[in-house]
């Protein structure tokens, strides 16, 4: 895998309607995008070389893009075949996609109604790092105190960069008591999501998860439910307060970076992954894959 820095590589990256060297896909720093934090985007994997759910993370993309009130200038099918062709180009089998868009430097102020709506997709390398043995360990998890904010603050349904600094506020406090991630409250004091993925809680054989109103509804979160049902596993979708983690036995996240990975602690609470852990790691790696689920 390339360690090198992620403006340093070879390869290329689909900017605006084409393939460009990966060195040469470049902004200007007067970018409304970098400044007012008017950009949204995607992560995507992609597995045995093809990418998973794409139509629905395309579909979110330009959501996230019209919640933020900007218009992409390319359909859905052409965001499709341009994430493709960037898989392609870059020989990607097993590996992640970023589609980014955001507005560009026509006008430098609060107001951007004449700016040009910019598109790219990046795409690399980027293999599961664990066996699910390893997996089955479980991570640690800190709980933040950063809140998910109401969704009359900000537009919590886009996947907007500018939601993403409480992310990175969270996961730095975490890391630096060196726990592996954080857990994240909402604005009322429930429990929302890991720094980057949902998170789901399992009690007397019944998978808990938070109700998405302030926080994505990822689409590993939709895809591991289904899962759970197939297996006859009941689904709660509630508000948990943080108080219930004494009450929960398994825990997991789930997103397209994390997959599914079990938890084995928040903060003083404790989680043995078992036997839905290793079901779920299981049949998403299979559901993935498009192997027959066992
Ligand atoms: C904050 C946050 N929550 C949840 C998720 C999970 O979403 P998905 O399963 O669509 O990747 C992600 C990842 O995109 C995320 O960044």
């Amino acid at each position: 895998m390339d360690t090198s820095s992620f403006a340093d590589r070879d390869g290329f990256i689909w900017l605006n309607g084409k393939l460009v060297p990966w060195r040469d896909a470049n902004i200007h720093v007067l970018t409304h995008g970098l400044h007012y934090a008017s950009s949204v985007f995607e992560g995507e994997r992609v597995y045995d070389g093809e990418i998973f759910k794409l139509q629905e993370h395309t579909d979110r993309l330009i959501e996230s893009a019209r919640i933020l009130g900007f218009k992409l200038e390319q359909t859905a099918e052409e965001i499709n075949e341009a994430s493709r062709q960037t898989v392609a180009a870059n020989k990607i089998v097993d590996g992640y996609v970023r589609p980014v868009a955001w507005r560009g430097s026509e006008m430098m102020g609060v107001s951007a109604q004449n700016n040009r709506i910019n598109l790219a997709i990046a795409a690399w390398v980027w293999p599961s790092y664990f066996s699910p043995e390893a997996r089955m360990k479980g991570i640690r998890l800190k709980l933040s105190s950063w809140k998910r904010p109401s969704p009359e603050t900000i537009p919590t349904k886009s996947k907007a960069a500018g939601l993403y600094m409480i992310c990175t506020l969270s996961k730095h406090q975490a890391e630096s008591e060196g726990f592996d991630d954080a857990l994240m409250l909402d604005y009322r004091g429930r429990v929302a999501e890991a720094t980057g993925a949902n998170i789901f809680f399992v009690r007397d054989g019944v998978l808990h998860t938070p109700t998405p109103d302030c926080f994505l509804d990822g689409i590993t979160r939709r895809t591991v439910i289904d899962l759970a049902k197939a297996r006859g596993i009941e689904v709660v979708e509630r508000a948990i307060m943080p108080e219930e983690l004494a009450d929960f036995t398994e825990c997991f996240l789930t997103g397209t970076a994390a997959e599914v990975t079990p938890v084995s602690s928040i903060d003083t609470y404790q989680f043995t992954p078992g036997t839905i852990c290793a079901q779920l790691i299981k049949d998403y790696d299979n559901c993935v894959r498009r192997k027959i689920a066992a």
